[in-house]
């Protein structure tokens, strides 16, 4: 089967298109025909060797990196009977190997794909959006009436995370550049704050939560602009002044991997289908061209998600 691969840590054309043996679902795992898979930033920090340094964690090369598919299933291993051959899922595999054409997953890690999603809609939802609602419901805590400040409201966790805001009853100033002020508008924002124009003391105490998809320069503005008690939420790695939140009484609540569960992510599938929510597809493009969608992530300008499909 075709597959993406990298041999060694490196920039994006260490990515490698390349002909591989098709994996064979084991005990409780289904052998899923990939049609989309979904790219996130985790992706690249472990080609790139960053996720390596940072975590020490040793990949065995070659590597076939994604985690994020949506597809039919082909085939199921013993044990497996949720799902016959046919079936439309999506989800999350359990140890990468979603930029194939074929990958076996553990069917607890899978829902059905409603029939109102398609398949590159589908491979954008998991990982972004379990982290956007992790954030929103598990560390936020968000609740009617509050207002959320979402920086890097146009990436794939924010423009989850707007959403459930909103689907949550807050309030929602979103952060973006002016590029994305449509986008963030037509998501629900109530208001759009252009970081490349506008002027962060604006939002000083503004709002009751922050969810940082972003990190970088600003952290110390995005403290601010928690009200005092207060919660902040970091998606990632931000670098915080633990004296800065102390004194002004913010509750840091930082975010690395929200936990999988199937039952959410096929409840989540079905607000996609009723129009609840909705999933951006900012770029789709060929499993062939994984370097380039790597490299449009890595920009951090991408809007919504990246997917990439298998077939031409
Ligand atoms: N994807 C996941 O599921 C996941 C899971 C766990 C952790 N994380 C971490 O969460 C972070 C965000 O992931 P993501 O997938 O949402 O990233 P992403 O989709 O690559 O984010 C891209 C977006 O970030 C915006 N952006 C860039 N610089 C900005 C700035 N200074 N201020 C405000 N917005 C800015 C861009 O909008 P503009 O062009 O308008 O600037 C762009 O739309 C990453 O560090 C990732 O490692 C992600």
């Amino acid at each position: 089967m075709n597959a993406v691969r990298f041999h060694e840590y490196g920039p994006p054309e260490a990515l490698r298109f390349e002909q591989v043996p098709r994996p064979v679902a084991g005990a409780g795992e289904v052998l899923v025909r990939v049609r989309a898979a979904g790219v996130n930033p985790g992706d690249w920090q472990m080609r790139s060797g960053w996720a390596a340094e940072k975590f020490g964690l040793s990949l065995t090369l070659p590597f076939t990196p994604g985690y994020d598919l949506a597809g039919v299933v082909e085939a199921a291993g013993p044990g497996t009977e949720r799902y016959r051959i046919g079936d439309r899922v999506f989800g999350m595999t359990a140890t990468a190997g979603a930029y194939a054409e074929y990958a076996a997953v553990p069917a607890s890690r899978l829902a059905p794909l409603p029939v109102e999603l398609d398949d590159e809609q589908a491979a954008g939802v998991p990982m972004s959006a379990f982290t956007a609602w992790t954030a929103v419901h598990g560390q936020a805590l968000l609740s009617p009436g509050q207002t959320a400040l979402i920086n890097g409201a146009s990436g794939g966790v924010g423009h989850f995370a707007v959403q459930f805001a909103k689907l949550a009853g807050a309030r929602v100033i979103a952060v973006t550049s002016g590029r994305n002020r449509a986008f963030a508008d037509s998501l629900g924002a109530d208001e759009v704050f252009d970081y490349t124009a506008d002027d962060w003391a604006e939002l000083e105490g503004a709002a009751d939560a922050v969810i940082d998809t972003v990190g970088g320069e600003r952290t110390d503005a995005l403290v601010r602009s928690v009200r005092q008690g207060g919660t902040l939420v970091p998606v990632g790695w931000g670098q915080y002044s633990p004296a800065l939140a102390e004194t002004i009484g913010v509750r840091v609540q930082e975010l690395l991997m929200a936990p999988f569960d199937a039952d959410r992510l096929a409840r989540i599938g079905e607000r996609l289908a009723s129009g609840d929510l909705r999933v951006e597809i900012g770029a789709a493009m060929r499993l062939a061209e994984a370097a380039s969608a790597h490299a449009l992530s890595e920009s951090r300008r991408a809007r919504g998600k990246i997917v990439l499909r298998t077939e031409a």
